[in-house]
């Protein structure tokens, strides 16, 4: 049983296999948070709440309760509780005030449906606690619920607002979220970054005030990634106390964290308030989107393997295929150059390489000749495919290669058929100029009448087509946020409901393709988030593709979510590069993840070419490791010019271990260690063939950094039987 109610104390219990989550209700009346953490012994554990003058309290209860002050499990606008709240419901007296007080429990196995948002699949050990709370004024009731993912040390959090009053309400504020913390002396790492620069790694210490991430693009966004870590200052790669955070959820969100008077910290996941609201009629309910949280003693390495773990086994879709192709996609190579007669030469290009897939990326439907037209427009361009996409689909499997496709949905060019015909199916505030970017707007996924229309153009382009694998990008931030479908009291639900669209539609491609994987894009990992990953098996990590800015992109992604989704390619677009081992570095890097490339194959040297099929044939001995095995970074690219890493299978006989240098230096010597290698046996490294003891690979084995760059060294070491 991972949640336990103690009736005597009025304590519940949630636990996983290396953490405990304990909270009480006090005087019957207040959800309040005992501790988070390892599982030491927690006898005596109570309730503290220190005294602070000008802190509000309830008379019967005098200073002994303040809400204030204290660990909360949930708190609300404008009763007493004066830091960041969670929860903000305006009612029909127009205040927007509340205080919910306990009403009832229930412990259940599984977990609750969304309700057309993603959410973590249950398994067999999956419990959730449900504590119900009610507002007498405003008469909402609220469902708090916890679903406890025992064996990867994951929480899941998320809330049930209902209107139980004669009259409709007002939803400004809902965070999934909300964790007390008894101390502030940790750092935040938070990941930042831009187009073309995505999830840089932050670490500060935390401050007395507000500190906060957050998108209100549309889109999970480049620019701040919804993931969190809270941790001890001295919190290292392997030892020290951090927890983990993140939504699951693509759309706005706003991650808080509150440093109070006492020294606490607060930290709130969810869709914030500033793109957020919600009409909640008389006897409706309205389900938040999920956040996770994970607690690890084992450094941000622990973390990294609990998030691993929980979403390879409840976020991502199942496996497509037998193995996952390796790509050769068109785009850094085409551009929209392209037409029936220039792809199969990469068809056959590809499938002389031993690659598994050509990806036509952007350029093939509609007037799609550059940006500025086409989109929305969703069937093949016959002068660019004569025959059709069926016929020509055909000939590129005749390769005995797959095939796969770019599509951006959610878009629409001003010059295409679709805008012409509905202007009015966009993102847009009545009487107000709409922003355009990259020469297109929104359409408004809030709208069915959009979603239908999306459903019917792709079905009768690709019905019967034998399309493997689509390419789903995003390719602005929305502006002008409002939805001409929606009445004037509703627009704040736009942003909302607009995701609500897009779900819906990565369901129908899932159901109505469903020999099809999706890789998801947003001009690179602008949306690089759970909620993606629940529809996608991959992401395109980013649209740098140059190996010394990916290494830190790549690095910091693996903080919070496994390698097999994070999409890798070999860039050589226009064959420039001729040298194998520059193009060999480039592949090591690549190596992170699910390999592809992007070069104009058909054209490249014999050299290249053989290069090429050499190392999609090595990568195919690495490939279960670097989907299936357990990941640990060794070197931070952040700290330093070089980033190390490996892989290893559960069983530690095999390690595949990645050394990358950006940039030439003077010679300094590195230890690079793998602890797991077991003592006393021994290992053959099968890229040299040197022979290595379990114990040196242990204690690690040493390298010598380069004067010159690019350099980088991998070694396979499999235990010798
Ligand atoms: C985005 C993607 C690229 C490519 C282009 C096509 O920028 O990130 O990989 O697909 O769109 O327009």
């Amino acid at each position: 049983m991972s949640v336990k109610y103690i009736e005597d104390e009025s304590k519940f219990v949630l636990e996983t296999q290396n953490s405990l989550y304990v909270l009480q209700i006090l005087y019957d009346k207040f959800p309040v948070h005992l501790y988070y953490g390892s599982k030491d012994d927690l006898s005596g554990l109570a309730y503290v709440n220190p005294y602070k003058s000008f802190s509000p309290y309830f008379e019967q209860y005098g200073i002994n309760y303040s809400p204030d002050v204290g660990m909360a499990e949930y708190s609300y606008f404008g009763s007493g509780d004066f830091r960041v709240t969670p929860l903000r419901i305006k009612n029909k007296n127009g205040d927007s005030v509340t205080h919910f007080t306990y009403k009832a429990y229930r412990i259940f196995d599984g977990r609750c449906d969304l309700q057309g948002l993603p959410f973590a699949a249950a398994d067999g050990n999956t419990q959730t606690l449900e504590l119900i709370l009610k507002d007498s004024v405003s008469g909402c009731e609220i469902g708090l619920y916890y679903t406890v993912f025992e064996k990867e040390d994951v929480i899941s959090r998320y809330v049930r607002v209902t209107n139980n009053s004669d009259s409709p309400v007002k939803i400004e504020k809902l965070m999934s979220l909300m964790l007390d913390l008894p101390s502030c002396e940790y750092d935040m790492i938070s990941l930042y970054g831009a187009h073309n620069a995505e999830r840089n790694f932050q670490r500060v210490p935390l401050f007395h005030g507000v500190q906060s991430v957050m998108s209100r693009r549309g889109a999970s966004s480049h620019q701040y990634n919804p993931f969190i870590a809270i941790c001890d200052k001295k919190t290292t790669e392997r030892q020290g106390d951090v927890y983990g955070f993140n939504f699951v959820y693509s759309g706005d969100f706003l991650d808080e964290v509150d440093v109070d008077q006492t020294g606490n910290t607060r930290i709130q996941i969810g869709l914030g308030s500033e793109n957020f609201t919600w009409l909640l009629e008389s006897g409706q309910s309205f389900m938040s989107p999920e956040a996770v949280m994970t607690y690890s003693s084992c450094g941000l390495g622990g973390m990294s393997s609990n998030f691993h773990r929980f979403v390879r086994e409840h976020i991502l879709p199942p496996e497509p295929f037998e193995r996952r192709p390796v790509v050769l996609n068109t785009w850094e190579a085409c551009y929209f150059n392209i037409d029936e007669r220039e792809m199969l030469r990469f068809a056959k290009s590809a499938a002389d390489a031993g690659i598994d897939m050509l990806v036509m990326d952007d350029g093939w439907f509609g007037a799609r000749n550059n940006d500025k037209a086409g989109l929305g427009d969703w069937y093949v361009n016959r002068d660019k495919f004569k025959n059709g996409l069926k016929s020509f689909v055909d000939s590129v499997k005749a390769y005995g290669i797959k095939f796969g496709i770019w599509i951006e949905p959610e878009m629409v060019n001003p010059d295409s058929d679709l805008y012409r015909a509905h202007p009015d199916w966009c993102i847009r505030c009545a009487g107000r100029e709409s922003t355009l970017s990259r020469n297109q707007l929104v359409l408004d996924m809030s709208n069915p009448k959009v979603l239908e229309y999306l459903k019917d153009s792709f079905a009768k382009s690709f019905d019967g087509v034998g399309i493997d694998y689509f390419k789903w990008d995003m390719n602005r931030h929305m502006s002008e946020v409002g939805s001409p479908a929606l009445a004037p009291e509703r627009q704040g639900e736009t942003a909302y409901r607009y995701m609500l669209g897009v779900y819906d539609l990565y369901r129908w491609f899932n159901e109505h393709f469903p020999n099809a994987m999706i890789e998801n894009c947003s001009g690179g990992g602008g949306r690089y988030d759970l909620g993606m990953m629940k529809y996608c098996t991959q992401i395109w990590t980013s649209d740098n593709t140059w190996p010394k800015k990916r290494m830190k992109i790549q690095y910091s992604s693996t903080l919070a979510y496994p390698p097999c989704v994070m999409s890798c390619h070999v860039s050589n677009p226009h064959n420039v590069c001729e040298n194998p081992d520059e193009l060999k570095y480039r592949w090591h890097v690549a190596l992170n993840g699910p390999l592809g490339y992007e070069m104009h194959l058909p054209n490249a040297s014999e050299i290249i070419k053989d290069t090429v099929k050499e190392q999609v044939k090595k990568y195919r001995e690495y490939e279960h490791l670097i989907l299936r095995g357990e990941f640990h970074r060794i070197l931070s690219p952040f700290d330093s010019n070089y980033y190390a890493y490996y892989f290893t299978n559960a069983e530690h006989t095999e390690f595949l271990l990645s050394f990358e240098q950006s940039y030439g230096e003077s010679p300094v010597k590195l230890t690079l260690s793998m602890p797991e290698a077991e003592v006393g046996t021994r290992y053959t490294d099968t890229v040299s063939g040197d022979e290595y003891s379990g114990r040196m690979l242990a204690d690690g084995i040493t390298i010598k950094t380069k004067e010159k760059d690019p350099y980088s060294v991998m070694w396979h070491f499999v235990r010798n039987d």
